[in-house]
């Protein structure tokens, strides 16, 4: 994470006042991929990738923008902000204060400095990690403060309804409720938790396939809508099935043959993976780290076979990590289609490990991946 001491004196350099900070994390998904938005079940932890937002207020009415990351900055009024995002990294903070303001919140004249180490489009929710410290940040000024379970769902209007992503409520979920040491089993119909605590002997290590993925892209919804095809189709035959959480492997069977083949498979990978979710957490909670593993991997293969969310390099990123010393499981996290795979390693090996599967990636893709060695970190926060 950057050093919150830095931004402190960039953001009194720039706007001449001392400001309050506020830091929120990324995530990695260690399971449960295309199952947040059916209702379904995700099990991501907090990493030690963050965006911080320093805020002070100012008497001229006007919001001010400042990205460390694009050195650019933005002014609005804070009266008449933009109704809609415009493909622009202000769209997050803006999408934020606009859904604050909807619920009855007076954002007044403010500055603000975003510095972000979230490596961007890669899958490990740099978005969702800038919507939840600028919420924070504005909170903070009107003094209020919001439960994390209800900024997480604030967060996702926001990146619903202004940016125009159509995600689930996974990211931001985790960037305001992760626990430090600890992946998190949530239940995304009624947002209840169960906390997994990561032994201290597995790594998390992170592999960026260097492939930039996009939630706004096309492919994201395109799943999404292929998905909730089949639900439509069941739910047709068997009343209470609204969501894919609700479907069962036998309904699949049985009315599969009235779907899109896609749609089949797209709804194959989901009721499939919701069991395997829940099935990850129990195992890690009984410390049966082959069993996890042994999971993972058949999460992958449902993802990159059935709901066809990978690509080559991912799928080529976790071939190449199967026999190395120390692999416990190993999958393509986040919304697909790129990014960055998931490892769960043993610590005492991770630094061979990542040293390892960034040279066979390097030189079975021509691409040098940025690998990186992770630890569950805590949620969004003031910082001191
Ligand atoms: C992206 C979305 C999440 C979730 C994942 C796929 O990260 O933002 O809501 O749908 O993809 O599991």
């Amino acid at each position: 994470m950057h050093d919150p001491a830095v931004l402190r004196s960039m953001h009194r350099a720039r706007f001449q006042a001392d400001p309050a900070i506020f830091v929120a994390p990324g995530r990695v998904n260690l399971i449960g991929e295309h199952t947040d938005y059916a209702e379904g079940f995700v099990m991501p932890a907090a990493i030690n990738f963050a965006t911080l937002a320093a805020i002070s207020p100012r008497s001229d009415g006007k919001i001010v923008l400042y990205s460390e990351n694009y050195g650019e900055e933005k002014t609005f009024d804070a009266s008449a902000l933009p109704p809609k995002g415009s493909q622009h990294w202000s769209d997050y903070p803006l999408g934020v204060a606009h859904i604050l303001a909807g619920e009855g919140h007076k954002l007044p004249g403010c500055s603000v400095s975003l510095w972000g180490d979230v490596p961007l489009g890669s899958g490990l929710s740099s978005s969702a990690a800038l919507e939840v410290a600028s919420a924070l940040a504005f909170l903070s000024l009107m003094d209020a403060s919001y439960p994390g379970p209800v900024l997480a769902r604030l967060c996702q209007r926001a990146e619903n309804e202004y940016v125009g992503a159509n995600c689930g409520i996974m990211d931001q979920f985790i960037s305001a409720n992760g626990q430090e040491n600890h992946a998190l089993l949530l239940d995304c119909r009624d947002l209840s938790y169960k906390l997994a605590p990561i032994p201290d002997h597995v790594a998390l290590v992170i592999a960026n396939t260097m492939v930039k993925h996009s939630v706004s892209g096309g492919d994201y919804p395109t799943r999404r809508r292929e998905s909730e095809a089949a639900c439509a189709v069941i739910a047709s035959h068997r009343s209470g099935v609204p969501f894919l959480r609700d479907a069962t492997l036998e309904d699949l069977e049985k009315w599969g043959h009235e779907m899109e083949p896609k749609s089949y498979l797209r709804a194959k990978h989901v009721i499939s993976e919701n069991l395997r979710t829940v099935a990850a957490c129990d195992a890690l909670l009984r410390g049966d780290m082959k069993e996890l593993g042994r999971l993972m991997g058949e999460a992958h293969v449902s993802y990159s076979r059935d709901f066809e969310g990978s690509c080559v390099e991912a799928d080529t990123m976790v071939a190449l990590a199967q026999d190395l010393p120390g692999l416990i499981g190993a999958r393509l996290t986040g919304g697909g289609f790129g990014g960055c795979t998931i490892n769960l390693v043993e610590q005492a090996e991770a630094a061979a490990f990542a040293e390892a599967l960034g040279a066979r990636y390097a030189a079975q893709t021509g691409i040098v991946p940025e690998i990186h060695i992770c630890h569950a970190s805590a949620g969004a926060h003031r910082l001191e």
